[in-house]
Formats: C-alpha cells, structure tokens, sequence
C-alpha cells in the first residue's frame, strides 16, 4: 500500500466504520476520547496523525505494535510463492509451528485456530470427545470468548446473557472457593474445568496458589481435564513462557492467542498431549479431522507466529520479568494513600487498578443520559480519558468497570513504565480533587 492509500483510509475508513461496521463503538472511542486516528506506528507505539506517540497498555501485542522481525518474516514469506493453505491440510508450516511450541512447552500437539475464542472452543470440544463426559466447568469472572461455546463460560453479564439458551453442561464455580470444586467434581461427569491463571476481564485476579493446588490435585483425581487459558498470561507476560510453569501439575491443555500471530496475523494454539488428543480424535478416519476451522494453520500466520516465537527468548523474558516487578513495586508505591484506590492487583506486566466508584452526581453514566449503563461506575474510564490525553492507551476490565486492566509491552523501559504510574497518579489525583 502506498502512503497515498494510507492517508485515503484514514480519511474515509473511519467514517465508513461507523456507518458500515458498529456505530455505537464508533460513538463510544469519540465520545471518550480514546485514540483511534492512527496513522502509523514507531518503535512498538502507535503514531497520532499530528505526530503524538501513544504507548498501548490494551495487552494485545507483546512487543508493541508492528514488530519488524515479525513483518519482515511475512515479507520474505510473501516473496516466495508457496501456499497459504494446503489442499491436504497437512501444512508443513503448521507441522513447524507445532515442533517450535513443543521445544518450547513440552506439549506434543498442536491445533491451530485465529482467536482466543475458537481455541477455547476447541479445548471444550477435545474434552468432551476424549473423556465422553458432558459438563464442562469456568470459573465466575471468567472471560474465555465470544462463540457460543466459550461465551456460555462467560461471567453472567453482557458478554453472556443476550446469547442464551446457552451450551447445556456449562456452568461455573466460585473462583477459590475449594470445596465447591470438590463438589462439583465428585459426580466424574465434568470433562473438564478452564481456568485463566489471573483472570484478567473478571478485574485481574490472580488464582492463589492453594487454590491451583486444589485445581491440580482434584483434576487429576477425577479424571476432569484442566484447561488453562493462558491468551493473556502466556508468551511472557509472567517472566516465563507459560504462567503455569510453576503449577504442581501442566495443565492438560492449553490455549494461547493474542500476541502468538506477533501482534500482525491471527494465530491461536490449543496445546495438548498427544494420547489426549488421540483418545478424542485418533478412533477412526472418520474422526480424524472433525475438529477443524479452514484457515486455522495457514502458513501465512504460523510464519508470523515462528518469527514472534524467535524473539521470545530467555534474554526478553528475563528482562519482561524485572520490568513486571518494576512496575508492580512502583505502582503500588505510587499509588498507595490515594482515597479513590481500592488495590492494586496483579504479577508481572499484567496489573489491575481497582478504583473507587464514588457517588459524586455527576460521576454516574444516568447524568451522561446513558441510564442504560446504571450499575457500571465511570470512574474507570474517566481516568482512561484522562491517560488517553497523557499519551497512554489504557482501558478497563470487561467485567469490571471501576478496575483498570494495564499490560504494557514486554520489553517497555523502566523509565517509560516510571513515567506511566507518576502519570497515572496525578490524573487519579486530580479526579479525586474534584469529587
Ligand atoms: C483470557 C482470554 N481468553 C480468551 C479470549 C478470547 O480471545 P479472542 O478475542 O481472540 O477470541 C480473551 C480475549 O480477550 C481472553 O482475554
């Protein structure tokens, strides 16, 4: 694309989103004044037209915003003319990807989607298939995706309610409550139980460690498969390459998404072992390949994905893991005393800011004339506005709105990050001033 057509979608691509895409989303990012008129990227952050650097802490991209390693990977793929997808479906690229994860995890096979969403999916899927179980268990304040099987995971609220009935067998248990877990699994009908190792949407809770005791040691105790999506806690974001390193016991699988496509291509991975994935899929010819999704695997994103796995090596995670203690030391130092901070919660580069919902009049979504949200605080994105003006990208937890969601780059610098939190106070400071 020439810098010509770039500026032309710019100019007219933002309008025709709102007419031909989702108006109310487009009403929502100028009504709050979130970033949105992007007109490049530099050094891993986005570029304003005008020129303002905005450093994005949404999580999506691990390395910031078009990492050159990773388009130049495509480019050179590109300059080949090898296929994308293969007729066969046995995509050589596919075959690599998998090898590079399993020196990686450990794990020795691989299934290949475009979404958080449709790996989760598929995780439901191979734990029915494999145990012949019917009922699959989330945890409340989960947020695993948003097709039907994933979403009827989903906490109760707007990401799950308007698409009921939902998938039957699913249900939730309380998130550390371990008696509750040993009920539920005691009947050894629950195929499988999935869990995020910090649930991020849900107001970024990290599971307490007696708790994934629990997890580890009743699962295999019943025969229920444990499923850890890792979407946001994997591919470093911890120190480490899978959050659940550290678990007593591996998971029996995993999902992984989000920054595996390098922040370019959509890649997900449903990691298992093979014996699980034979018991679900290796009865027959027949069976072999009833799990699929046409472009899961397209050579295309599985070599932006090896090139994003490249980058991710000891050196990059040692330092995504000093950075992670960094900024979780220096923004409970920073914010510690505020009145409108709740907690401060989280591990690594993944924190949460829990915020007070004040009941100043004017602080309510019913003064803005949008009753519709009555019950949701605004302070939340009333400071992300406030960053948006700072240069920051930040938002709030799906689930809970008076809770920021913060995931800044793995390889940020620590002065970038000490910048953020002395920011981040002064404009909590300046809200608080005024209620
Ligand atoms: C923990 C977790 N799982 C699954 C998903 C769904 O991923 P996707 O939006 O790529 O479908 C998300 C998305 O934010 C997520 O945070």
């Amino acid at each position: 694309m020439t810098p010509m057509d770039h500026t032309e979608i710019l100019r007219k691509g933002i309008e025709d989103f709102r007419r031909f895409v989702n108006p109310l989303v487009a009403a929502r990012v100028a009504m709050t004044g979130e970033p949105y008129r992007i007109a490049g990227t530099r050094d891993g952050k986005l570029v304003e037209e005008g020129g303002r650097l905005i450093e994005d802490l949404h999580g999506t991209q691990s390395l910031g915003h078009r990492v050159a390693a990773v388009a130049d990977a495509v480019r050179d793929w590109l300059a080949t003319d090898a296929p994308s997808w293969y007729p066969s479906r046995v995509n050589p690229y596919a075959g690599r990807l998998g090898r590079a994860l399993n020196e990686r995890t450990g794990y020795d096979n691989a299934f290949f989607g475009m979404s958080g969403s449709d790996a989760v999916e598929a995780a439901m899927k191979l734990a029915r298939a494999a145990t012949g179980r019917p009922r699959v268990l989330s945890l409340l304040g989960a947020y695993h995706g948003t097709t039907m099987g994933s979403c009827a995971l989903m906490h109760p609220g707007m990401f799950r309610d308007p698409f009921a009935p939902h998938v039957p067998g699913v249900s939730p248990v309380p998130p550390e409550d371990v008696d509750a877990l040993a009920r539920a699994l005691a009947p050894e009908d629950v195929a499988a139980i999935i869990v995020e190792p910090i649930q991020l949407e849900g107001g970024v809770n990290p599971l307490s460690e007696r708790y994934i005791a629990s997890l580890c040691e009743l699962t295999e105790k019943h025969g229920t498969l444990l499923v850890a999506d890792e979407v946001q806690t994997g591919l470093g974001r911890l120190g480490r390459f899978l959050g659940t390193a550290t678990w007593p016991r591996r998971p029996d699988v995993i999902v992984l998404a989000k920054a595996l496509g390098g922040g370019l291509l959509p890649c997900s991975a449903m990691l298992t072992y093979k014996d699980t994935f034979l018991r679900a899929y290796g009865k027959d010819m027949a069976t072999a390949e009833a799990h699929n999704v046409t472009f899961g695997g397209n050579a295309m994103s599985c070599v932006a994905a090896l090139a994003m796995l490249d980058l991710l090596s000891p050196e990059v995670f040692a330092v995504a893991k000093a950075r992670g203690d960094h900024f979780q030391a220096g923004l409970r130092r920073a914010l510690a005393g505020s009145p409108l901070v709740v907690e401060v919660r989280g591990a690594g580069l993944i924190a949460g800011v829990e915020l007070r919902a004040t009941d100043h009049p004017w602080l309510s979504f019913e003064h803005f004339g949008m009753d519709e949200l009555h019950g949701h605080s605004p302070i939340g994105l009333l400071v992300c506005h406030r960053m948006y003006k700072r240069g920051y990208y930040c938002f709030v937890c799906g689930h809970r709105w008076n809770t920021l969601r913060l995931q800044p780059r793995l390889d940020i610098e620590e002065s970038e990050l000490d910048a953020f939190v002395t920011a981040l106070r002064e404009e909590i400071d300046s809200i608080a001033d005024l209620v």
